[in-house]
């Protein structure tokens, strides 16, 4: 898979895009479809060419517009390559949507999130059309920017779209109760607490690689009658967990749906 084109170069893609560079991908072998100017500007930066200037043919296409956009999207990339093998990154959009254009289409889905920037990303694969060979390419490709998983069951795009392609996000929003107590104890100073937030965050990853036990970690840090004890037991009273894990249920329901809708 030596040609990439993007069709599709906002937020996803441009993580993919970043990572695949930094892992030495030639931004020479990556093409993009985007309509919106500030995408163009930003994909023109990292020194990838529009589709319409590729000489050689394309290798892989990458779907990554958003759900409502998918299937112009595709019917578009069908007009203008008879045989193109399609990886769709479009959440909630199922196999047997892509194939009612063509049975013998190869399409499968993939589902990243954006922390491939970092080369910390972790992707879902389903596959139902593409041969070994170029199953595994498609693996390697996305093993440039971080972890990949195999999923046996395209139903399981749901959860993992709803966990992990999400994933980032919850956190980020978890963050803002931190960040807003952390300005007031740093007298406002954003670059001091943007400092201390990636130390706690880095060394929960570090933590959680070194020992992964969670529990074990959870009872490293409180002691009995310690204040980590005392805002564990508010955290359980309150039943963050389940908060929490209602939020991923209703993630995992919406990604559901979105397929019913397009
Ligand atoms: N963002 C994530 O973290 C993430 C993670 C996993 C999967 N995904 C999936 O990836 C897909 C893209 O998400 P995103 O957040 O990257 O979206 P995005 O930032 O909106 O990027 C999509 C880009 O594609 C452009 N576009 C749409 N249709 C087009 C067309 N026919 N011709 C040319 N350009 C077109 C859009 O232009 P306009 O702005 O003008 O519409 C936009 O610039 C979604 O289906 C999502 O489910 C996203």
């Amino acid at each position: 898979m030596k040609n990439l084109a993007f069709f599709g170069g906002g937020n996803i893609s441009q993580s993919i895009i970043k990572g695949l560079i930094n892992s030495g991908y030639s931004p020479k072998n990556i093409f993009f479809v985007d309509r919106n100017d500030n995408n163009q500007k930003v994909l023109k930066k990292l020194g990838i060419k529009k589709l319409a200037d590729a000489k050689n043919k394309i290798d892989l296409y990458i779907l990554a517009v958003k759900p409502k956009d998918a299937t112009s999207a595709f019917q578009t990339i069908l007009n203008e390559d008879t045989k193109p093998k399609i990886v769709s990154l479009v959440a909630g959009l199922k196999t047997k949507r892509y194939k009612s254009f063509g049975k013998n289409i190869k399409i499968m889905r993939a589902m990243p999130n954006t922390s491939s920037k970092f080369g910390l990303g972790i992707t879902a694969i389903y596959n139902s059309s593409f041969k070994q060979k170029d199953l595994s390419r498609v693996i390697k490709l996305f093993e440039k920017v971080g972890i990949v998983i195999t999923l046996k069951e395209e139903k399981k795009i749901d959860t993992f779209t709803g966990m992990i392609g999400s994933g980032p996000a919850y956190f980020f929003y978890l963050l803002k109760s931190y960040e807003k107590k952390l300005l007031e104890l740093c007298d406002g100073n954003k670059e001091k607490v943007n400092e201390i937030i990636v130390n706690l965050m880095k060394g929960v990853g570090a933590s959680v690689e070194n020992d992964k036990d969670l529990d074990k970690l959870i009872s490293a840090v409180a002691s009995k009658k310690g204040t980590t004890e005392a805002g564990l037991k508010s955290f359980k009273e309150n039943k963050l967990n389940k908060v929490f894990e209602k939020g991923l249920k209703a993630a995992i329901k919406r990604s559901g749906e979105i397929s019913n809708e397009y």
